[in-house]
């Protein structure tokens, strides 16, 4: 069996509730061991991953490269702009070469038009490594996190502060699918639109008082204010300010909430180096997290789970 994953819908309730019970197990079932060590079973034995970036990155990059290790396989790791693909080579021709070649590609570009290109045309599972829509890998990680710091999905309420971007629309993508509650607070002119929200299937909605969505909320999220792609533009840093993370806002959710960021982070911008690197955070779980949810998300993708 082979399935895409371009977004958290495409692995449904089921799909991604099994991803999370398989990153548990397998995490625990080999804590402590040499990172580059395969899982006993080695379930992709075999199986070679190909990820091509247009765009920069460090976790997705190394975490998908160790997961399909310890799943047994290996990886080859391209950057779009020493391919063919960066002199105007199509994306369909490119799909159809690197299938003949690997057993799954993954994809981190910008237009989500591209890796739905890819999909189309390859004959083995695309994964989307984040485009300027959604980054689905990075939500099963952050889903996995906040259960493993002890919080249950149904009831649990996310806040959101700062940008509606490409994380905000794969929350609440999760909120639709997995039935939890999203509070976005986005300055004007930076919401998320009406077909983000509208993934949300009713639970996830945008106000504009950040004091609005931290109460009563047991995660707090928020993330770059510019992302890759986006100009750096100082009207957008000064509109974000009041949607800092500070622990003024912290102190202002529940008690026991807890702070998580994808990573790279800001200090002094989305996010106060206190919070950050306060008792509150999680990011480092969170960013080790995407390891073992990459993991899932390759099984998912061969049949394996789900
Ligand atoms: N969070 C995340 O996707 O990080 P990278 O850009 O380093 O891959
Ligand atoms: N919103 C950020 C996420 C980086 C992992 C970006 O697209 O740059």
């Amino acid at each position: 069996m082979m399935r895409h994953f371009l977004n958290l819908a495409d692995a449904g309730p089921n799909g991604i509730a099994a991803m999370i019970n398989d990153a548990l197990e397998r995490k625990a079932a080999r804590a402590g061991w040499p990172k580059g060590r395969a899982d006993a079973d080695a379930p992709l034995a075999g199986h070679v991953l190909a990820m091509v970036f247009e765009k920069n990155s460090t976790r997705t990059r190394v975490s998908f490269d160790m997961a399909i290790r310890q799943l047994g396989g290996t990886s080859i790791v391209m950057d779009a702009g020493q391919m063919q693909l960066g002199r105007g080579e199509t994306i369909a021709d490119t799909a159809r070469v690197l299938s003949g070649y690997v057993d799954a590609i993954m994809l981190r570009t910008d237009d989500h038009a591209k890796v739905e290109e890819m999909a189309r045309h390859a004959s083995v599972p695309v994964i989307n490594g984040l485009t300027d829509l959604s980054h689905p890998c990075q939500i099963v990680a952050d889903l996995l996190t906040i259960i493993d710091a002890g919080h249950a999905l149904p009831g649990l309420k996310v806040a959101w502060l700062g940008d509606g971007n490409n994380v905000l629309y794969s929350i609440v993508e999760a909120a639709g699918l997995m039935q939890f509650d999203v509070v976005a607070a986005c300055p004007q002119g930076f919401q998320p639109d009406e077909a983000t929200l509208a993934v949300g299937g009713g639970r996830a909605r945008c106000v504009a008082d950040p004091r609005e969505a931290v109460a009563g909320a047991d995660i707090i999220v928020t993330d770059t204010w510019i992302s890759m792609g986006q100009a750096h533009a100082e009207t957008k840093l000064a509109a974000m300010m009041p949607y800092q993370v500070t622990a003024e806002l912290m102190a202002a959710a529940k008690p026991g909430a807890h702070f998580l960021h994808c990573l790279p982070a800001h200090r002094g911008e989305e996010v106060t180096a206190d919070v950050i690197d306060g008792p509150r955070s999680l990011i480092w779980a969170e960013a080790e997290n995407r390891l073992h949810a990459q993991k899932s998300v390759l099984r998912w993708c061969f049949g394996q789970i789900g």
